[in-house]
């Protein structure tokens, strides 16, 4: 059963690298702490040249107000895990540009352009740009404490996982189901052994054409 789910990946990968220019996009997302940003970091000190565009950067400053509709009496804060929370369509643009830029550069070796974040995969013009998809899981509890130790800015309130963020990546998760081109890893493995899954799947694809830059 694994060697065949193994098997299908492989040939998904070896069709997709037949239709890829000079360019690679890696999407990774996964539930809040399942180590998204830990994985990017890693894969961007594996391959040189490479760059990253988080989700993180793009969420609207406190006190913006379009923020304003988002506010949760409940939890007594914003839902921040809104795509109204996040200026999106600049995330695409900028996403877009540097493919466009690697593109038009013409090198024979391909770059490979990281997008991460916690809901980057159901915003589908941007789940669109991306040849490689992986959503990391882990569960509720694991993700309870590893959110605990953060601190995050503005930090949560109290009860703001209970009520906001939990229920919203359940809601993500049922989202994203119908897209079967997303490969699940477990967040509960190493980081390098899910490191060790992407690269492998990278080099892969970029083999048949040519090196990674
Ligand atoms: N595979 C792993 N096993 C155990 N702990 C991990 C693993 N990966 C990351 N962590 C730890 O979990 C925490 C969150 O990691 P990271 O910041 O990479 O997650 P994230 O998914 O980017 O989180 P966020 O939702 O804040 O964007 C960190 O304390 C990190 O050290
Ligand atoms: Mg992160």
């Amino acid at each position: 059963m694994m060697f065949t789910l193994y098997l299908l990946t492989a040939i998904k990968v070896l069709v997709m690298a037949k239709q890829l220019k000079n360019v690679l996009v890696v999407g990774i997302s996964g539930t809040t702490n399942s180590g998204k940003s830990t994985l990017a970091y890693k894969l961007l000190k594996h391959l040189p040249g490479c760059v990253s565009f988080g989700q993180d950067a793009y969420f609207l400053e406190p006190g913006d107000p379009r923020l304003d509709c988002l506010h949760d009496s409940d939890a007594n804060d914003y839902n921040w895990e809104d795509y109204r929370a996040l200026e999106m369509d600049k995330m695409v643009y900028d996403v877009r540009q540097e493919i466009q830029e690697k593109q038009e550069n013409n090198s024979k070796k391909c770059s490979v352009i990281i997008v991460e974040g916690f809901s980057i995969l159901g915003w589908k013009p941007l789940s669109n740009l991306c040849d490689l998809k992986y959503f990391i899981t882990i569960d509720r509890e694991t993700c309870h404490d590893r959110r605990k130790t953060r601190v995050y800015n503005p930090p949560d309130t109290p009860g703001y996982f209970e009520k906001i963020v939990w229920p919203m990546y359940v809601q993500h998760l049922e989202d994203i189901k119908s897209q079967e081109d997303i490969v699940y890893l477990d967040g509960l493995k190493s980081s390098d052994e899910n490191l060790n899954r992407i690269l492998s799947d990278i080099e892969m694809c970029v083999k048949e054409k040519t090196d990674i830059e």
